[in-house]
């Protein structure tokens, strides 16, 4: 017998730009994902100036979602979905991103969108901004950088709170808001914040003013929508990689705490209301010159969220250089070291399902909010048969694995946990190399990383897998019965 709530919301996860396609749809404008090439393993995807003719940029038909979503709900009632998250791509509302009036086109795909899967039971989980920002706002405003795109989110985020009152409850603000604390690479930058840094800027700045504008623009959404609709659920979304000491030396320790700290202020600032002592004291030491106000803090102290979304994908692990600085200064690709207690995937992910756990009882150890897995899964090239099965017990595994300590977090520490909706359950467009053969659904879908294939989608034994876990709320997480 399942402790799981009776309600609670089994489900998948994707993001607009990596499986809609139809990027010059229905008036849609160009996004950041829209000038972003394909990668492979190992080769990060080039940013160009502009969609370029010639370039192979995935998102553009992505598995074209825009024009099969029916056939496609078709199949996530078959296997059960209670939950759909996906995100609003902020260019079909508004194109540029800084118009006054929203498309009408746009805000009409997301309402038959949203009844079609209303009418089959499945509930949308909606983020506002999911690495979509509009191209727009990078080449005149800089992206994030600028305090005038907090208007324009706010206007985004209240144009559609209006527009799908009654018809979607939960909402996240910024997906991975906290990806960007990385800045040793600058991808992550231009995702989340359409920030490209120029020559002699400072990353780090730029990274710290962007993040304050958006967890200011976040917490006005909050207020509206709950203004809007008190019914609402709004919460945070955090890349959750807890980061362990190497060893049990002090030294370690403390490094794997400030490491923590410097990637996880943001769910302190989202949740608690209010920055952390320690990043105001690092600001202020780092000479910083950012835009925070008092009326600012007074807006953040308003619009806590009202749960925390997450992903969960690996863990990783710090040790503390011989000569570590006392104003430790986060550093992700220089710092991390392996764990060998743990497996990787073929990208290099640490498999850790216990520290699924372990991040669950951090997140409410430390802010006592509900919670909600709104990302979790195992990127892996899968082969299909010429009868167009896939035998993929390795992703069972993997999520077999996270449920369970998912399920530990509940049954035995008494976390409150919304629901589950593990990533990419439809094969999609890959976020971090471009690519379509990194597989994470428990649906085929027929495109390689050439972009060939007729798009068509198949049921992965695991379909059957997740449709039984689901089935018996979490209970059965062993059979799978695959038809003949
Ligand atoms: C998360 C993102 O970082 O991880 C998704 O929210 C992304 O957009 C997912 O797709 C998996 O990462 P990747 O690089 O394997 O697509």
């Amino acid at each position: 017998m399942s402790k799981l709530r009776s309600d609670f919301l089994w489900g998948g996860a994707v993001a607009a730009h990596q499986l809609e396609g139809g990027w010059q749809e229905g008036g849609k404008g160009v996004s950041v994902a829209d000038v972003m090439t394909a990668g492979a393993n190992g080769v990060e995807r080039r940013i160009t100036a502009g969609v370029v003719p010639g370039e192979n940029y995935p998102n553009h038909e992505a598995i074209d979602f825009y024009h099969r979503y029916k056939s496609d709900i078709q199949l996530f009632k078959e296997l059960g979905l209670k939950a759909f998250r996906t995100s609003i791509a902020w260019t079909r509302i508004f194109p540029n991103g800084d118009e006054t009036t929203p498309n009408e086109a746009g805000l009409q795909f997301y309402d038959d969108l949203f009844d079609e899967l209303l009418a089959n039971g499945i509930e949308p989980v909606i983020t506002l901004s999911h690495f979509e920002m509009p191209y727009h706002l990078v080449t005149e405003y800089g992206g994030w950088r600028d305090r005038r795109v907090v208007d324009f989110f706010v206007r985004f985020a209240t144009t559609v709170f209006t527009r799908y009152k009654g018809k979607v409850h939960y909402w996240m603000t910024f997906n991975e808001i906290n990806n960007q604390a990385n800045t040793s690479g600058t991808f992550a930058l231009f995702t989340n914040s359409g920030i490209q840094v120029g020559p002699g800027e400072n990353a780090e700045a730029l990274m710290y003013q962007a993040a304050h504008y958006e967890t200011v623009a976040s917490a006005l959404a909050v207020q509206i929508g709950h203004q809007i609709d008190p019914a609402n659920q709004i919460g945070a979304m955090i890349a959750m990689v807890p980061i362990y000491p190497a060893s049990p030396k002090p030294e370690d320790i403390m490094k794997a705490e400030r490491a923590m700290q410097a990637r996880y202020w943001f769910a302190d600032v989202q949740c608690n209301g209010r920055y952390p002592a320690w990043l105001r004291q690092y600001q202020a030491d780092a000479g910083f010159d950012l835009d925070i106000t008092l009326e600012d803090l007074n807006v953040l102290a308003c619009g806590t969220v009202d749960y925390i979304g997450f992903s969960y994908y690996m863990s990783m692990a710090v040790q503390a250089a011989p000569d570590e600085p006392a104003n430790y200064k986060y550093h992700e690709a220089g710092d991390v070291v392996e764990n060998p207690t743990v497996e990787r995937s073929e990208w290099g992910w640490q498999i850790d399902p216990v520290g699924l756990r372990y991040a669950m009882n951090w997140f409410k150890d430390r802010y006592d909010l509900p919670l909600f897995i709104v990302e979790n899964g195992f990127g892996a090239i899968d082969d299909i048969t010429p009868d167009h099965r896939v035998h993929d017990p390795y992703r069972v595994d993997y999520l077999r694995a996270h449920i369970e300590q998912m399920k530990l977090a509940v049954e035995v520490d008494g976390v409150d946990l919304i629901g589950y909706t593990p990533w990419g359950f439809i094969d999609l467009v890959s976020a971090g190399t471009g690519q379509m053969d990194k597989r994470y659904g428990v649906i085929y879908v027929d495109k390689n990383d050439a972009g060939e294939g007729t798009l068509d989608r198949y049921k992965k034994d695991s379909f059957y897998w997740y449709q039984n876990v689901i089935k018996t709320n979490g209970a059965d997480l062993d059979n799978v019965v695959v038809p003949d």
